[in-house]
């Protein structure tokens, strides 16, 4: 199959929690692009529904509030969404909170709060997903949202990082389980991302500070997060499963704001 070819999604149908904003509405846009019909799931009502405006409404197009935490609210969407636009061959388990509190500041309300989402989330989701495709025997595409967090912690992100390498080591232990299936499941790892959205919490300081530790100089978008994402669901990554792609500009290469230094001469 020609390259071009692999990346025509006519026929498909992708399934995007989050999907309402940020790199979630980037990944559907791009899916949407490609000729996939799309459903996207948020937890925000106004921003679903503007989500969906945006990809132009119409029959390719399912869009609904739930909740990822609600395993009801995850299975409903998902059998909903199956049945509007369906049947989903591909599901990105994107939807995630990212606040920064110290340990020692934390109530155990936020640190549920993350789990639940990033966690617990990715788990029903990817279930709800894998339940339905292996209803059909298959096959399918499911993508999980990490980030560089799960292999570089930070400062105030305990329960993020805890819960992003969750997500790694969930999304290969589903990949194996479901390879007889023919089920692909990969994850993509995020660097920094600038989203243009309400719910990130990301200051000017803190991405001046993060971009020095990236090699390719700026940062990334949610286009650059959807072309991998769109890559893994293609066919010509059909021998891949299990595997995590870094997107970050070279971030984690190495230690990119280190000076240059020259021996001493003697
Ligand atoms: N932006 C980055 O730099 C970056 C980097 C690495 C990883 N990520 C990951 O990418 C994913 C998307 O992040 P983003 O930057 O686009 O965030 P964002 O805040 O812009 O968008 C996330 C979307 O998820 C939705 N959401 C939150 N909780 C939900 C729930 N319980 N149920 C359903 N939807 C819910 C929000 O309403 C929002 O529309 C997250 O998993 C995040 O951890 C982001």
């Amino acid at each position: 199959m020609s390259a071009p070819a692999a990346f025509d999604f006519t026929g498909h149908v992708a399934l995007v929690t989050g999907g309402a904003a940020g790199i979630g509405f980037g990944i559907a846009e791009a899916f949407h692009r490609a000729g996939a019909r799309v459903a996207i799931g948020d937890v925000r009502e106004t921003a679903v529904k503007d989500a969906a405006q945006r990809l132009g409404g119409g029959a390719s197009v399912f869009a609904r509030t739930m909740d990822v935490r609600d395993e009801r609210s995850v299975d409903r969407f998902v059998e909903a969404a199956d049945a509007a636009v369906g049947p989903i061959t591909i599901g990105v388990a994107n939807a995630g909170v990212y606040p920064n509190t110290p340990v020692l500041d934390m109530d155990v309300a936020e640190w549920d709060r993350v789990m639940e989402t990033n966690v617990r989330g990715v788990f029903l989701t990817c279930r709800a997903v894998a339940r339905a495709m292996a209803a059909r025997d298959g096959p399918g595409k499911i993508v999980t949202i990490a980030s560089g967090a799960a292999f570089s912690g930070r400062p105030g992100g305990a329960h993020y990082c805890s819960s992003k390498a969750a997500v790694v080591m969930f999304t290969k232990v589903l990949a194996m389980e479901i390879a007889a299936k023919k089920i692909n499941v990969n994850c993509v790892a995020p660097g920094y991302i600038k989203v243009d959205s309400e719910t990130s919490p990301v200051t000017q300081e803190y991405e001046t500070t993060i971009l020095k530790g990236v090699p390719w100089g700026r940062a990334g978008t949610p286009g650059d997060i959807a072309n991998a994402v769109l890559f893994l669901c293609s066919p010509l990554a059909e021998y891949m499963t299990g595997e995590v792609v870094a997107v970050n500009g070279g971030a984690s290469a190495g230690r990119t704001h280190l000076p240059l230094s020259t021996p001493k001469r003697r």
